[in-house]
């Protein structure tokens, strides 16, 4: 939290249902924290989230942002492929799971 924008997105009772961050860093921006709850998932929530933090990062001068995610979260990949995102081909090390990193140009 002291290094990410956090964005929650709340029910109308109030509750954190989904959550996403964003860092930028120059023209590349960052996203994690990803999540919607079980019972609001294909809702469009993770969407609206995504698209706010996407505007706030072009808004901030990035050209492109990335993400890292791993194989089991297949449902997480398809919603990143849906909305843009494409392996970049770098792949990193989550204590001995591949991490594979997913970007997308920010027209
Ligand atoms: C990733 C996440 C935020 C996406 O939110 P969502 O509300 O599920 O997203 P959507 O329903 O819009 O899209 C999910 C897509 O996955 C696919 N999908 C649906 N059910 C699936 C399943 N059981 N397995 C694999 N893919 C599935 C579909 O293509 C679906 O899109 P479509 O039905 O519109 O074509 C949410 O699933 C989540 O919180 N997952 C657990 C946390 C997580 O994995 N976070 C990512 C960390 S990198």
């Amino acid at each position: 939290m002291i290094g990410m924008t956090v964005y929650a997105a709340l029910s109308n009772a109030g509750e954190i249902v989904g959550t996403i961050a964003s860092s930028a860093k120059g023209e590349e921006g960052h996203l994690r924290g990803m999540a919607v709850r079980p019972a609001w998932q294909g809702h469009g929530i993770a969407e609206l989230l995504l698209h706010t933090a996407e505007k706030d990062l072009r808004a901030a001068g990035c050209k492109r942002v990335t993400l890292d995610t791993t194989a089991p979260l297949q449902r997480a990949i398809q919603f990143y492929r849906k909305n843009g995102f494409a392996p970049s081909g770098r792949i990193g090390d989550f204590f001995g799971m591949p991490l594979y990193e997913y970007e997308k140009p920010l027209n």
